[in-house]
């Protein structure tokens, strides 16, 4: 593969993507946020990350949204403590060569591919129930965006791809994507592969169903201290009464807990569920063990959002990095397709 290394190894490359829509709660530093920058640290992989902010268009016309949520999970990100020395961490919007490749790889991606992709099957079938036209709200975005999303990572020849398991279909088609391409072009591009992490876990909202946006349960991950224990409060309990045992198994206040403890303190509040700890009490212990762990990031998170110019600043130094490698790559795809200087 010819390319230009400057600024970057040959590590194997580990590659995700942002979408912009949203506040992050504790379910996505769970979930994502905190194994991957876990994962960043190693040195022997080259962790490129942004902020998918085209990719926010495709569930949200609302300019501020859009520009709120990049603020906020750029600034979750960093306080969290990715390095951006350490990491290649940049805005999608500041790649132009990203939107190129689109278009090239949308010129060699079958629809029958897009036809069969499960987010845009989802929209049709929604529609079909409704009684609606199948076509209806859904955007030639929503349609295409698994060709966004195979630029986003063919572009820098993107290996390991961690994203949870409603992603992997995409990941494929970036693949599949690939492969053609490179038949017919020559070896230009690496071949993803989806990166699943069944060890992370899957956290449980307010009402005990998975943390989600869409189910309206979730804690905010930086909101204040006061706010937070309120809504640690919130965590939906039975009524067993304290004095009474309880099955740590079956409580998401416990599942929470686990998620922050050590096995040590893990083990000990299973002792103290079964010796019949109060909820009032175990609600008390979670806040404190969430607390103790995001305080110092959460005065990080309020210094950067009240300071975008230096946010700003990192992204502009990480499009530099970013760009190090797409604007040679796309010199060498376009001119692999025959777009060329006259007489080259
Ligand atoms: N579509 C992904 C999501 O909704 C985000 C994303 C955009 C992404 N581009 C990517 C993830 C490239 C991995 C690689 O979660």
């Amino acid at each position: 593969m010819t390319e230009n290394h400057s600024n970057h190894t040959d590590n194997p490359r580990v590659l995700t993507g942002i979408t912009t829509t949203g506040t992050p709660h504790l379910g996505n530093y769970v979930g994502a946020i905190r194994p991957a920058i876990k994962a960043s640290q190693s040195s022997d992989v080259d962790s490129f990350l942004f902020l998918a902010d085209y990719h926010a268009m495709i569930k949200s016309h609302e300019p501020e949204k859009i520009h709120q949520s990049s603020m906020e999970i750029a600034a979750t990100w960093l306080a969290l403590g990715l390095d951006p020395e350490q990491v290649t961490f940049y805005r999608q919007s500041d790649v132009p060569e990203i939107m190129e490749l689109s278009w090239i790889l949308t010129c060699w991606t079958a629809k029958g591919l897009m036809n069969r992709a499960h987010a845009y099957k989802a929209s049709v079938r929604a529609n079909e129930a409704n009684n609606d036209d199948a076509d209806f709200g859904i955007t030639m975005g929503l349609f295409s965006y698994p060709v966004l999303m195979a630029a986003d990572i063919l572009m820098f020849n993107g290996q390991q791809i961690p994203v949870g398991r409603d992603q992997i279909q995409h990941v494929e088609m970036a693949r599949d994507i690939a492969q053609r391409f490179n038949h017919h072009y020559g070896p230009h591009f690496a071949l993803p592969e989806a990166v699943i992490d069944d060890n992370v876990a899957v956290l449980q909202g307010l009402d005990g169903r998975k943390m989600s946006k869409s189910y309206n349960n979730t804690i905010p991950l930086f909101e204040t201290e006061k706010k937070l224990k309120k809504s640690i409060n919130k965590i939906k309990t039975n009524l067993l009464e304290p004095g009474e045992p309880k099955d740590a198994d079956d409580s998401t206040v416990f599942q929470i807990w686990h998620a922050f403890a050590s096995a040590e303190q893990s083990a000990d509040m299973r002792q103290q569920f079964a010796g019949g700890i109060a909820w009032g009490e175990a609600k008390q212990c979670l806040f404190e063990l969430i607390n103790q762990e995001l305080a110092q990031p959460r005065q990080r998170y309020a210094e950067l959002i009240a300071n975008p110019a230096a946010m700003e600043a990192i992204l502009a130094a990480g499009a530099d990095k970013a760009r190090a490698v797409t604007v040679p790559k796309l010199a060498e795809i376009r001119s692999a397709i025959g777009i060329r200087p006259m007489g080259a």
